[in-house]
């Protein structure tokens, strides 16, 4: 069959570093299937599993469990993350050794931030020996208490308990000094403040063995945005200033951050049709993240499709495929069509995700991968999957 690519762009498959697939036990959310349909739907050929399920993904019979229905499912590369304690909360590491033989590609604290300094210094000092990097969640949880949003002008208008800015920065820089004195490999998840950006670049200039991920709603949305009954942009870190939205897209563009990762977290519909301060929180992203950050960031210019492509697809397998397997970068014919000329409605009925906590609900968007390939094997077109 010959391809008509006119007006189109070939890239790379996305490599989505951080996705929240619920399975085991959460798959009236999501489920591996369904989390794999999505992801090819919006152009992603790999994505990492985040750990945080139920039971948590804490020993290799359960890495395997993850690989196996990720290969079950048949469409995108679905690579498991491993917690970094025995059952997410404990003080207890993991086998990371032996789940790393399993298929785990990093380990992470990410939905329960680990508290205890020491915990994440010794998982540090793991992660320089099996060269697996460890993601933080970056959330120190007795600044949070029970806020609901970036503390700030907006919260206050709204009298919402606010989440204060330091309550990532701080477990930043604790992350960044532990990375520096163990030489361990840190990936830092979900930045969103203007001072985050700042400790990240001082970092790598003294050369911390850090990278880091920015979320396309942190880019696109800030918190002066959030009305009281749009629990789809109630996330977690909560949506940032407009400083510190310009002070994420400056660092991406720097280089600084790293990565672009969509930290798709779906929820039921009857989870966000709670009060805001009831409602979970996530937002879906997997089908719409591509088509965001063309329609909100590419196409007025702040950000280039190299750039994009760089942040989505090379620097994640430079990063997390360096033991070989499918993140090789280059690897056979992982590749995406992608057409800034189709537009689409986002409806409930098209959505290859069992969830719909997405601010986009209704709305007509425009620039989507229309034909996606997993190792030459065509697995969406014209928006379908396959
Ligand atoms: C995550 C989830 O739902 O698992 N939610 C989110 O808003 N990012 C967990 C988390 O990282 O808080
Ligand atoms: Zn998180
Ligand atoms: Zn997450």
């Amino acid at each position: 069959e010959e391809i008509d690519g006119k007006g189109k762009f070939a890239f790379p498959g996305l490599i989505d570093v951080h996705t929240h697939l619920r399975e085991p036990g959460q798959e009236d959310k999501e489920d591996i299937l369904s989390g794999s349909r999505a992801a090819v739907r919006g152009g992603f050929t790999t994505i990492l599993a985040m750990a945080n399920t139920l039971p948590p993904i804490d020993n290799r019979a359960l890495v395997e469990f993850v690989r196996r229905q990720g290969e079950r499912a048949g469409y995108a590369h679905i690579l498991p993350i491993g917690t970094v304690t025995k059952g997410m909360q404990g003080s207890e590491l993991v086998e990371m050794a032996d789940m790393k033989a399993g298929g785990a590609a990093a380990f992470s604290d990410d939905g329960k931030n680990i508290q205890n300094a020491e915990v994440m210094r010794l998982a540090l000092e793991y992660a320089k020996i099996t060269g697996f990097p460890i993601i933080s969640h970056c959330e120190d949880k007795n600044l949070a208490g029970e806020g609901l949003m970036r503390r700030g002008v907006a919260s206050g208008r709204m009298g919402l308990k606010g989440i204060p800015a330091s309550a990532e920065s701080v477990i930043v820089a604790r992350d960044l000094i532990l990375a520096e004195e163990t030489g361990g490999k840190l990936h830092l998840a979900h930045i969103s403040s203007a001072e985050s950006v700042e400790l990240i670049r001082r970092a790598k200039a003294k050369g911390v063995d850090v990278t880091a991920e920015v979320n396309p709603h942190h880019l696109i949305f800030c918190d002066e945005e959030i009305g009281i009954t749009d629990t789809a942009l109630k996330v977690n870190p909560p949506l940032g200033s407009q400083a510190d939205r310009e002070a994420l897209i400056e660092g991406l563009r720097d280089g600084i951050i790293d990565m672009i990762a969509t930290d798709h977290a779906p929820h039921t519909q009857a989870e966000k049709a709670r009060p805001f301060a009831e409602a979970p929180f996530g937002i879906n992203a997997l089908e719409t993240a591509l088509s965001a950050v063309w329609q909100y960031l590419v196409l007025p210019g702040r950000l280039s499709l190299d750039r994009v492509i760089e942040a989505w697809s090379l620097s994640p397998a430079r990063r997390f495929g360096q033991q070989g397997g499918t993140l090789k970068p280059g690897a056979v014919a992982d590749m995406v069509l992608f057409d800034p000329d189709f537009s689409e409605v986002i409806e409930p009925a098209k959505l290859a995700s069992k969830a719909r906590n997405t601010p986009f609900l209704g709305k007509t968007m425009e620039g989507f991968p229309v034909m996606v390939w997993v190792e030459g094997r065509l697995v969406q077109r014209d928006r379908t999957v396959i």
